[in-house]
């Protein structure tokens, strides 16, 4: 089965990234995960959480944290310029950037492909994937305006992490569900075991 890339930055809201792994996992899907060097910081600062660097010891980290056994989970360095994922030849569905930093941001929209989540992005657009790129700042300036036009006019689907209000979210969990669930809606994946929102309750 091809895999999912899921990528996670050092921006605020950590947990999306985090419910994303869970659920798609939960739906049994195939996850090639890599997690920013800002990450990790954003993870010890935001989450209190000390998150593995080494691949197999971070995967086992995942599976623990989150309870879920299925699907199937490999995870990268920052730094794993090798990877398979790395190439064009590696075929995916498509991968998503949440939360995606500025600074992630400014250097896929420039071509300046330093890590394996900036080469990766870099491959699903100029092999025509799915690159969905959900983008954490504010306010935004001139340049992180610039930058987000510039992935849009390439071919990435710019999914902010905002919630829905007419939903009447009760908790921050079911925000941040809402939010995951537009983010892989938008890749074309369905995610199942959740809630859905199905209307105004009449
Ligand atoms: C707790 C914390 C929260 C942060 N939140 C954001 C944010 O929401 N958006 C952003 O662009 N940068 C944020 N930063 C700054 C980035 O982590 C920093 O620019 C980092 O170099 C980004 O690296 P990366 O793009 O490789 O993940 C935050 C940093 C910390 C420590």
């Amino acid at each position: 089965m091809k895999s999912i890339v899921l990528a996670i930055t050092g921006a605020s809201a950590m947990q999306i990234g985090e419910r994303s792994i869970q659920l798609l996992l939960d739906n049994n899907k195939t996850v090639d995960l890599i997690l920013s060097k800002g990450a990790y910081e954003v993870a010890k600062s935001e989450r209190n959480i000390n998150i593995p660097v080494d691949p197999k010891a971070q995967a086992v980290f995942w599976r623990n944290k989150l309870g879920v056994m299925t699907g199937k989970l490999t995870c990268y360095r920052w730094n794993d310029h090798s990877a398979s994922i790395a190439s064009g030849s590696h075929k995916t569905m498509g991968m998503v950037i949440a939360p995606c930093s500025m600074g992630t941001l400014g250097r896929i929209a420039s071509g300046f492909s330093l890590d394996l989540i900036e080469r990766c992005a870099d491959v699903h657009l100029k092999e025509n994937r799915k690159l969905i790129i959900s983008p954490r700042e504010s306010p935004l300036n001139l340049i992180h305006i610039e930058n987000i036009r510039r992935l849009a006019m390439a071919g990435a689907l710019i999914v902010p992490p905002i919630p829905a209000w007419y939903t009447n979210p009760k908790t921050i969990d079911e925000m941040i569900d809402f939010i995951v669930v537009r983010l892989f809606d938008s890749l074309g994946e369905d995610l199942n075991n959740v809630k859905r929102w199905e209307g105004p309750v009449k």
